[in-house]
């Protein structure tokens, strides 16, 4: 049985076999495929608050034709101490064919790839991977430059604590961008996750020196629920040496598209007024995450002969 896990395991062309799915569901009548999983049913599970994909999974899976059960993990049997394992084990035996699982526990998904015989899809684990948003991302970048290769896409923000970074900068290195992860030094990460894959990416500390001349900057939310200590220094220290405005663009790299897997902290990682200029593509990349969760759905149940 396949499961969407992370990236790392589908490889560029898996990458681009995703791309191309996701771009024919965005160009193809949606007679053609809107009973491609009748009869399936497909339960979001997230244990963690999340708009965008639960609602995009929520949006693919119905455009498919399958069913979707949004479990709430508030008012369920996971308020009496159910564990994770046991609320699975109960979802299969109500006939789910799919699980979309987001959960703060880094390794979730793969914990529950051992017990469901059904597709895990990974909305995202921790500070893990958030393997759909990575697709989407490449999704948008694609569009819009018409290649990854050699585009140089600069992730400004909270890198230690985003398993958006992690499974982004692992896809796009894969697909031969140049990737930059820039953040103050005590939210950093040694790159050695990324040489283990045989990628690299470069590491910045100087907001000037990551950005400039990038062709794309993703700006990323401070994960204050995930950081131990707080944030230090400051965040007034942060919004004033890592703190994405149109002026900071217009600076260091005129011409640069702007991204935020979103939700964000306006006026921290990213002024108000940047998020909706001209060169924000960030409704685009929501829009993008319909197509690219309708893609993977079908591929991993067999809406379709990959
Ligand atoms: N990007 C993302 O995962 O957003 P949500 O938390 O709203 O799903």
């Amino acid at each position: 049985r396949n499961h969407l896990l992370d990236v790392d395991t589908l490889g560029r062309a898996g990458i681009e076999r995703v791309l191309k799915k996701a771009e024919w569901f965005g160009s193809t009548n949606s007679t053609s495929y809107s009973h491609q999983l009748a009869g399936k049913l497909v339960v979001n599970l997230f244990y963690e608050p999340s708009t965008r994909t639960r609602m995009s999974f929520e949006i693919a899976a119905r455009k498919l034709g399958a069913e979707v059960i949004n479990f709430a993990v508030a008012g369920s049997s996971v308020e009496k101490g159910e564990s994770l394992i046991d609320t699975v084990r109960t979802i299969e035996a109500l006939g789910a064919n799919a699980i979309v699982l987001r959960h703060q526990a880094a390794g979730a998904p793969y914990l529950l790839a051992k017990h469901y015989s059904g597709v895990i899809i990974n909305a995202g684990d921790g500070r893990h991977a958030h393997p759909t948003q990575a697709l989407l991302d490449l999704l948008t970048v694609y569009q819009v430059f018409g290649r990854i290769e050699d585009v140089t896409v600069a992730i400004v923000g909270d890198i230690q604590n985003s398993r958006v970074a992690r499974s982004s900068a692992i896809a796009l290195a894969m697909c031969g961008a140049n990737v930059r992860l820039v953040s103050p030094p005590a939210l950093s990460i040694h790159p050695d996750w990324l040489h283990g894959l045989g990628l690299s990416a470069s590491i910045h500390t100087s907001l000037e020196e990551g950005i400039t001349g990038a062709d794309v900057v993703m700006a990323l939310r401070i994960q204050r629920e995930r950081q131990d200590q707080g944030y230090i220094p400051s965040i007034r220290n942060y919004i004033t040496n890592y703190g994405i405005t149109p002026e900071v663009i217009a600076k260091y790299c005129p011409g640069a598209l702007i991204m935020h897997p979103g939700p964000a902290n306006e006026g921290i990682e990213i002024s108000a007024d940047l998020m909706v200029a001209p060169n924000s593509l960030i409704q685009k990349q929501v829009a993008n995450g319909v197509l690219v969760r309708m893609a993977v759905l079908s591929m991993l149940l067999g809406g379709d002969s990959e």
